[in-house]
């Protein structure tokens, strides 16, 4: 059984599916650590809540970012996690702590990379009109959603969609992907290659999603 560690900083709505998804015997991995720079993330009272060890450590406490990024490292190998998951974690973390855990750290991001990186994807998104959007599940490189995707799920975007109801869609959506691809890679279905991740032929493919619909 894989040790995972899920590292927060305020919601844990990603967690809790994570939890959710763990609590069927038939998943191949635990939550052994959940850790949130911030004290008073909602996500902690959800590890709780599961009986899941929870460690605070507040990037405040640090002088510098190799300080805190140290002390994270020391927590995640004390609980001997073999995969790391970023879910709404609001640091961006040192290149060395990158490359220390490279093809065991994974984020979630609420759009379809490489398209909309960084913050306030889904106004941009809307923004910008897009038809289709979505999330994706990637292993984390230096450069911030910029990794290896694993995995994406996408949706077609509504008549009078706004941001609010976009991020809940897609929240949605994340919910189903994270666990599925955490599967995925503990399971050794997908696997990184030459810069990409690839899968299996043992994993199907769903099919297409268009927009505007054909009639
Ligand atoms: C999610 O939209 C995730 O994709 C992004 O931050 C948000 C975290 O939400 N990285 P939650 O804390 O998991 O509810």
């Amino acid at each position: 059984m894989a040790k995972l560690a899920v590292l927060i900083s305020g919601r844990g709505s990603n967690l809790q599916s994570l939890i959710d998804a763990a609590a069927d015997p038939d998943f191949p991995a635990e939550i052994a650590l959940v850790v949130s720079n911030r004290p008073k993330a909602q996500g902690l009272a959800r590890a709780a809540k599961a009986g899941i060890k929870q460690s605070v450590i507040d990037h405040k406490d640090f002088e510098t970012r190799e300080d805190f990024d140290a002390a994270l490292s020391e927590a995640l190998r004390m609980a001997e996690v073999d995969f790391v998951c970023l879910a709404g974690f609001m640091r961006i973390l040192t290149p060395q702590f990158v490359n220390d855990w490279r093809g065991r750290l994974l984020n979630i991001h609420p759009s379809l990379l490489p398209a909309f990186r960084g913050l306030h994807v889904h106004e941009r998104m809307i923004d910008a009109g897009v038809k289709i959007a979505g999330c994706s599940v990637h292993f984390v490189s230096s450069e911030p959603d910029a990794g290896p995707i694993v995995g994406q799920a996408a949706l077609t975007v509504q008549p009078g969609e706004t941001a609010e109801t976009l991020a809940e869609r897609i929240l949605e959506l994340e919910h189903k992907l994270y666990p599925a691809c955490v599967r995925l890679i503990v399971e050794n279905k997908a696997r990184l290659s030459g810069g990409v991740v690839v899968y299996d032929r043992s994993v199907a493919s769903s099919g297409a999603v268009l927009n505007p619909p054909e009639n």
